[in-house]
Order: C-alpha cells, then structure tokens, then sequence
C-alpha cells in the first residue's frame, strides 16, 4: 500500500494557517503547539521556528528549525521504541506536526551529562568538554518562572512530584536514552555530551506507566563534532556561534534524515 502524500502545506503560510486555526489549541510551549488530536488520548505537536535561550530572554524565528526538530524527534523517538524504550511518538503526520499519545507529564527535567558543559562546568568550574567519570543525572523542576532551577530527590519526594519508584523508573529510563543516542551519534562522528528529557504518565487500566516525551532534538542536547569540536546543537544560537539551520542539517544529513539539501529552506510556490 502506499502511503498517503503527506499533507504538508507547509511552504503555503496561509493555507498552514487556516488547517491550524480549525483544531483546538491545548497548549503554546517556547518550541512548540500541542493541539487535540483526532483520537482520544492523542495530541498533535506542532514544532514552530521559534527559537529562545535563557528563559526565552534571547529569541528568534529561525527558518526551517521545526521541520528539522519535526523529523529528528521522529526519527530518535522511532529508534527508542525499535530498541523497547516507550515513547510518546505514534507516527508523524507531515513537515511541521507529529502525533503523540497524551500523557500527563511530570514536572521535570530529567538532564544527563557525559562530558562537563553549560551550567554543569559553570557551577562546579569544571571545563567544558572534560570527561565524567560516569553519566551524571539532574533533575530541574520545569516551572519556567523560577527558571528550572536544578531540585534534589528529596525536593522531589517531599513535594510529591514523583514517587520512589517513578524515580527508578525515570533513571532507568535515562540511562537507556543515553545508551541509544550516544551510539547513534558516535556512528556519525558526533559526541553526545548532555541531553534532556521529558517524561510522561500514562494510565492503562490499573497501571500506569512512565514514557519518554516532549522531544529529542539538537534542542535540547549537546552534540560536538568528535573530530573538530564544532557545536552542532542550539548552544549555536545561545552564543552566537552562526547558522543554526545549517548546524542542525548536518545532523540531520549525517543521520540520512532529510536527504533533500534544501528542505529546510521551502520556496513558495505561486
Ligand atoms: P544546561 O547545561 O544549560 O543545564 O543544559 C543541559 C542540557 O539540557 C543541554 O543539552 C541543553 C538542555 N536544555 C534544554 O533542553 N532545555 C533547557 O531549558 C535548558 C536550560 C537546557
């Protein structure tokens, strides 16, 4: 059977807007727009251009991130689950939107750093780009008011945020998050230095169960270069290091995702 033709308008401004405006807005994250999905328990996720750094105090509109961030997250959402670690993804459903199952998610970062970087160097003082003994694991509270200040599980436990054995869950999660991305990258040359992560619960029945969602792009990890140390990731925008369009399709190219080069960069069509 062959696939449908995807259903991406999205070199046509007006006509994305007017498919937008007939679904309900849940929610207007920094990066992206969840809608109702067509089924109960589903979500739409819609990866906007927006760019924005230091709680949203630096912004932009950068041409062409949310069909790079779009395509990523599918295609490291997709392996996770290939290799049994659940996620939120279903399936994508064109340039700019995915859908995802619902789930409640809780309120945390869930960040793990292989090599020293961002605020990790600058807290402890310790150089970007040294190597950890081991992965180490930060749990932020994501109240973006207080700026995702970093909590201890004692924060997490008192105040009810997680149980115990959500806590377990999560680490192990992590831990086999990290396990697939940093051999995905390393087989393109790239270092996973820290990512972060978001979990979600879903209810089915009597159980619930902890999956992995939000989203996993250049976003929200670090990626060097192995062999020059080049930032393939948003610390590009964050300290103006240039173009993050191109930074993220060459992760992409490397990866075999979007092999067309000008994807990202659509021409209107009159
Ligand atoms: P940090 O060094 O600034 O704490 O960032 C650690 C990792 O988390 C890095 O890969 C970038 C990612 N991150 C996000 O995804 N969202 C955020 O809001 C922040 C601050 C970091």
């Amino acid at each position: 059977m062959r696939a449908p033709p995807e259903r991406d308008s999205f070199t046509h401004p007006g006509l994305e807007r007017s498919l937008m405006a007939r679904r309900k807005k849940i929610y207007e994250g920094k990066a992206k727009i969840l809608y109702e999905g067509p089924e109960p328990g589903t979500i739409v996720q819609y990866f906007k251009d927006d760019a924005t750094a230091f709680n949203a105090e630096k912004k932009d509109v950068i041409d062409g991130k949310g069909v790079l961030n779009n395509r990523l997250s599918e295609f490291f959402m997709t392996g996770l689950t290939q290799i049994g670690v659940p996620t939120h993804f279903i399936r994508r459903l064109n340039m700019r939107e995915q859908l995802v199952r619902n789930c409640e998610i809780i309120p945390l970062e869930i960040i793990v750093r292989n090599y020293a970087a961002g605020s990790m160097s600058k807290r402890l003082g310790i150089a970007e780009g040294t190597q950890l003994p081991r992965p180490i694991i930060e749990y932020c509270y994501k109240d973006d008011s207080l700026g995702d200040p970093l909590v201890s599980e004692e924060h997490i436990a008192a105040f009810g945020w997680a149980s115990q054995q959500d806590m377990d869950d999560i680490l192990s999660l992590a831990l086999r998050v990290n396990d697939f991305m940093s051999g995905v990258m390393l087989a393109v040359g790239i270092r996973l230095v820290d990512f972060k992560i978001e979990i979600g619960r879903v209810y089915e029945g009597d159980f619930q169960r902890l999956i992995v969602a939000d989203e996993i792009s250049p976003d929200s990890c670090r990626l060097w270069d192995i062999e020059t140390g080049q930032k393939l990731d948003k610390d590009v925008f964050r300290r103006d290091l240039g173009n993050l369009t191109d930074a993220y399709s060459e992760v992409a190219r490397r990866l075999g995702v979007l092999p067309k080069s000008n994807v990202a960069k659509p021409t209107l069509i009159n």
